[in-house]
């Protein structure tokens, strides 16, 4: 949700803050604030409301000279969209200042008390009780700023993601972390804290995150990781090969559309070394270490949010299917609260492109906490839900910078492919059906490739249908939560109403809403529901509905009563979601720019929910 970027070293921090959060603007934000500090402690200080470019605008003619600063991009979660409420927050004496992601449970009771002992706060925010917290453990104790911080960070309870300065103690970072993303990307003679690794890459590739209730002091030669009760903790430097590039838009419009037509590459990024075609199976050496264990479960979780869930929808059908074992696709901020009954060989696998879901990391720790096997199918190396989860699978395909996700759906689709392969041949999935399902994952990529060349058709219908504002979208089995998905795609970038439901459902009360005003897209492949969806088609023409249907090549039945179709090449039907999911990818991005709005920024969403 919000970003964040420290930096210390040798050179002007000033641009290197700005370059590191305009990367994150991705992310969803509302308004920012920067902080430089001068070796005299003199501070340069700028907060807007908006967007990162009138904060610019605010800097512009101003000296913000210094190698030591904090800047943060705030998605509002306590107290208004107000230049007050941007960080940085600071102290009383306004020397201690610091950015923060995520949620202070218990400001309010720490705030009652500060205010008791003479604190005055000049924002609404949950973060500015951090700055005046460690300000009077540093005065009521004589201690430095390495020295307090823990002592406040055990009086807090939430989320947070923290980088903290006193403008008293030179070139020193204090980044602490607990639920939301940081990192420390290790420079030579320099080093930058940020939340996502997209604000350093041009700087460096070598990052070491930190974990849950870890703190790091920083300087620009050197940093050390603690923890809470400050005793060293060890660490690795991953090297990071997304390089900046991957995430600009190489001459795309939107992010949107670029990772739209990056899917071909992206399903072979996710596929790459996994696929054992004579041995109808799938490697994934995240599981090997846990094979066994795995041989042995007898009941899956599959927990997401949003895209993520329909995805983990799909694995549930795939999963029972081909490797018959009884499994539930579950919605991370219902899990995390209903009283799942969790049982000897239950495992629980959780899907997020981010890995910092907050309802989808809520619910691994509520199975780890009951001793339930945790997986990972996850995107962001090293980020919490991969590290918190016994084992996993990572997605291998870049960032997805647009906050419509879309190559992480088709991803999660293909690895959890894969892993019903990998499952499915511990038990009773024959040789024979393992190499089938094999080899069609195998050539996904390139009908992938084929449905895109389809864009142009794909956009005129967008603009055909242009002026409707509401949208059935129906779908059987496998293509079920493909409908699901397709109406989330257009609602969350275009603003308009939609609704995926399975077809059969239609007749218990949907239908009602049809007429010549509420147009319908129908997934209605040559599959084991091909007869079924017909008939849904042919009810809804009888409403004077508009159709749209999604067919196999070469069925001519249902061009006689569809208002429109598009064609997708056929393949399993298990599969067949990867490809269906293409057009109704493309059909809301063209309907979105029709209408002129912001794809990669839909208001009120941001990128990774890491809040509740
Ligand atoms: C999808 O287009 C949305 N941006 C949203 O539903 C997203 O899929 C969801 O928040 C889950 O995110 P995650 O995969 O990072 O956990």
């Amino acid at each position: 949700m919000c970003g964040i970027v420290g930096y210390v070293g040798k050179r002007e921090a000033l641009p290197i803050l700005l370059d590191g959060i305009k990367n994150l603007e991705y992310r969803g934000y509302d308004s920012a604030g920067i902080l430089v500090v001068d070796s005299k402690g003199k501070l340069s200080l700028a907060k807007s409301v908006g967007k990162i470019s009138n904060l610019e605008k605010k800097i512009t003619n101003q000296n913000f000279s210094g190698s030591w600063g904090i800047v943060h991009s705030r998605w509002a979660t306590h107290g208004g969209v107000t230049e007050a409420n941007a960080h940085p927050h600071c102290d009383c004496s306004k020397n201690i200042w610091l950015v923060h992601n995520g949620i202070i449970e218990n400001f309010q009771e720490l705030k009652e008390a500060l205010l008791k002992r003479g604190h005055h706060f000049r924002s609404q925010t949950d973060t500015e009780v951090i700055a005046h917290l460690i300000e009077e453990i540093k005065k009521e104790k004589g201690l430095s700023l390495k020295e307090a911080v823990p002592l406040a960070l055990k009086k807090i309870q939430g989320t947070y993601g923290l980088v903290i300065l006193d403008r008293r103690e030179p070139h020193l970072l204090v980044a602490a972390r607990n639920f939301s993303p940081l990192l420390i990307g290790v420079g030579n003679q320099e080093n930058i804290v940020a939340s996502d690794v997209a604000a350093i890459l041009s700087h460096t590739r070598k990052v070491v995150y930190l974990n849950d209730r870890e703190y790091a002091l920083i300087t620009p030669q050197d940093f050390e990781i603690f923890n809470l009760d400050s005793q060293p903790i060890s660490w690795r430097v991953q090297e990071i090969d997304w390089d900046l590039k991957a995430a600009k838009k190489e001459g795309f419009p939107h992010f949107m559309l670029k990772e739209i037509f990056s899917q071909p590459q992206s399903l072979e990024d996710s596929l790459r070394g996994r696929l054992l075609i004579e041995e109808g199976n799938a490697k994934l050496g995240g599981l090997e270490r846990i094979k066994e264990t795995l041989r042995k479960i007898n009941r899956l979780y599959l927990v997401g949010c949003g895209t993520a869930y329909f995805a983990a929808k799909v694995g549930e059908y795939m999963l029972e299917e081909y490797a018959q074992i009884p499994t539930k696709a579950e919605i991370g901020s219902e899990f995390r609260y209903k009283k799942p009954v969790f049982l000897k060989g239950d495992a629980l696998v959780a899907i997020s492109q981010s890995g910092e879901t907050a309802d989808t990391l809520a619910a691994v720790r509520e199975a780890k906490e009951k001793g339930v096997l945790t997986l990972g199918i996850v995107n962001v190396v090293g980020s919490s839900i991969a590290r918190q989860t016994d084992a996993g699978v990572y997605q291998h395909i870049g960032p997805e910078i647009s906050v419509a996700s879309t190559k992480a759906f088709t991803s999660q689709i293909a690895i959890l492919a894969l892993l019903t392969l990998f499952l499915g041949r511990q038990r009773n999935l024959s040789l024979v059906m393992g190499k089938r399902i094999a080899q069609e994952l195998s050539k996904i990529p390139s009908l992938v490739k084929k449905v895109l060349s389809q864009a142009d058709l794909i956009k005129n219908l967008a603009n055909k249908y242009a002026g409707y504002k509401n949208f059935l979208f129906l779908g059987r089995k496998y293509n079920f939560p493909v409908a699901c998905e397709g109406a989330l795609k257009l609602k969350e970038i275009s603003y308009v109403h939609a609704e995926g439901i399975g077809s059969g459902e239609m007749k218990h009360g949907t239908i009602a809403m049809i007429d010549k005003n509420f147009p319908s897209i129908v997934l209605a492949f040559q599959d084991s529901v091909y007869e079924k969806n017909l008939s849904n088609i042919q009810e809804i023409k009888a409403r004077q509905g508009k159709v749209i249907a999604l067919a196999t090549q070469g069925d001519k039945k249902i061009k006689k009563i569809a208002d429109d179709v598009i064609y997708l090449p056929k393949t399993l039907e298990m599969l067949m979601p990867i490809l269906a999911v293409i057009p109704l990818q493309l059909f809301a991005y063209y309907f979105a720019v029709l209408k002129g709005l912001d794809v990669d920024h839909p208001r009120n969403l941001a990128k990774s929910v890491t809040v509740e």
